[in-house]
């Protein structure tokens, strides 16, 4: 019933022809899911202490245990050595590191969602060249949950995160453990870490980028779909509760993702965004996911009978792109003749693929009940509040925030320390959904406007908002001509004025310069 669906326009119901590792066909679903463990490839590190990081260009077996070159952070800890760790710390902690440069090129790592000072931050204007280091010393202030972080690297995001750069970065507190003992969930067991991403292998399985002109203006697309880089991934469960911590951490690739069993929408319970764990858990059956944003999930299994199948699966969407007057299009594009639909990646955005296979073993049947409550989240009051614009369009074949492209030295606007703001983001209604990020500081969705029909279809939490909008945000997708309000608070404690950015974690349109510096005052 959702596959080759005609709910959506023509391009996006278009057949795929199948490929090797084709995320289409279910009989492709064959490689055991990769499971993060304690120490070696993602392994989970409980930061204790100072470490060395070293930006590496290493390799890693992808496609086929084929080796394909693949830049990783490594670090040792305790004797244990660990490439791309995901850092788990407790809320309140000092983290202390030291960034070496081991790669051919600048680079630089951002903590993507943690409220640290501006020099913290890992910004394009930290950058730093082959050979150099970097010191971080901050303390995670931000409450748990599931946060990553990764290369921020002036005008090279895009491709040095594509090549391996990123992972997660796990805080904890009472609330998550809390959670985690209610439900009898184990990191690295019943509770995964799980990152959706795209990417493109040559014909030898090696992973490339290169981005064509459309690739670059629209964001690059992959046309094989990774599972915490396993092609094609299928994990054994049996008839109990998971917790998956879902991160977009593609380049360009919005998904909407469902639990799939037959042609069946099976429910599964949201119980946190991208900063930690909402007030309660929302069961739905589908939710948006774009780069950049973390969607924490609990999945009943029991939904299913062991011998059976369910497909965590992107369905398909209008990806609204290049609508409005074609007129007006062509002479925005000049002589590029339109964009949508021309990515080179046998993989359209909007495309309905699956993700990953959970095949269900007999198992001790297990469903503890969800905690009523999760934990507190205060609502920002934004009575009275001014509003600020912030305006996304298209220009001499870029986008623009405020009609601006980033300039590593220009503050782009001031807020007062301490001041709470509404931004009201506006998209253009020609174009193409842009998920917008904001360092430094979390924010609230209070309010979505004008949304087409697949997110106001879902909008059930009042405002228009959905349940990717809910509990504290980093980043924020705004479709075409559509208005989204966020609240954020601008208290801080850090000594003297700020700047972060706001940027769109469509990387390749970050690296085009779809960014800003903002700053918070003394
Ligand atoms: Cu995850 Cu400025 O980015
Ligand atoms: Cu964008």
């Amino acid at each position: 019933m959702y596959f080759g669906g005609d709910r959506f326009n023509a391009a996006s119901a278009a057949p795929i022809r199948p490929y090797p590792f084709d995320p289409i066909r279910p009989e492709n679903f064959q490689q055991k899911l990769f499971i993060p463990g304690s120490s070696g490839p993602f392994g989970v590190m409980d930061v204790a202490g100072p470490m060395q990081i070293r930006a590496t260009a290493a390799s890693f077996p992808i496609l086929n245990g084929q080796s394909s070159p693949f830049l990783m952070y490594q670090t040792e800890q305790a004797g244990k050595a660990f490439q791309n760790p995901i850092f788990r710390i407790e809320s309140g902690t000092r983290f202390k590191a030291t960034l070496n440069n081991e790669l051919p090129e600048p680079t630089i790592i951002h903590w993507h969602g943690l409220h640290t000072p501006a020099a913290m931050d890992g910004q394009p204007v930290n950058t730093i060249g082959a050979g150099a280091r970097f010191d971080y010393d901050f303390t995670v202030s931000n409450r748990g949950g599931t946060y990553w972080y990764h290369t921020h690297a002036h005008e090279l995001t895009a491709k040095q995160a594509y090549n391996g750069l990123a992972s997660f970065f796990l805080v904890d507190d009472e609330d998550q453990r809390r959670l985690n003992k209610a439900l009898d969930l184990r990191l690295g067991e019943t509770d995964v870490p799980l990152v959706i991403q795209d990417k493109r292998f040559d014909g030898a399985g090696r992973l490339t980028y290169q981005p064509n002109m459309q690739d670059t203006m629209m964001g690059f697309l992959g046309d094989v779909i990774l599972a915490n880089l396993t092609p094609n991934a299928y994990l054994n469960v049996t008839p109990r509760l998971y917790r998956f911590r879902l991160l977009n951490g593609s380049n360009a690739r919005i998904y909407r993702l469902a639990f799939v069993k037959g042609g069946t929408l099976l429910n599964f319970a949201v119980i946190g965004t991208d900063g930690g764990l909402l007030d309660q858990p929302q069961t739905t059956t589908e939710a948006f996911l774009a780069p950049g944003e973390r969607l924490d999930v609990v999945f009943d299994v029991g939904q299913a009978q062991p011998g059976e199948d369910v497909f965590l699966r992107s369905l398909a969407f209008d990806t609204m792109e290049n609508e409005g007057s074609a007129g007006n299009m062509g002479g925005m594009m000049g002589g590029m003749g339109g964009m949508g639909g021309m990515s080179s990646s046998r993989l359209p955005l909007g495309a309905e693929f699956n993700v990953l296979k959970l095949s269900v073993t007999q198992g001790e049947r297990s469903t503890p009940q969800l905690p009523a409550k999760l934990s507190e989240i205060r609502t920002i009051p934004t009575e009275g509040v001014p509003e600020r614009k912030i305006e996304l369009s298209m220009g001499h074949m870029r986008f623009l925030i405020n009609g601006r492209s980033f300039r590593m030295h220009e503050i782009a606007f001031e807020v007062k320390r301490g001041a709470v703001e509404i931004w009201r983001i506006s998209n253009a209604s020609v174009g193409m959904p842009h998920p917008m990020h904001i360092h430094g500081f979390s924010f609230q969705v209070v309010e979505r406007l004008n949304s087409p029909r697949q997110i106001s279809a879902n909008a059930r939490f009042g405002r228009g908002r959905t349940v990717s909008d809910l509990g504290w945000k980093d980043t924020v997708l705004v479709w075409p001509g559509e208005t989204v309000k966020i609240a954020i608070d601008f208290s801080h404690d850090f000594t003297g004025s700020q700047s972060y950015l706001l940027h769109c974690h469509n990387l390749e349109h970050e690296d085009a310069g779809m960014m800003v510096n903002f700053r918070v005052t003394a």
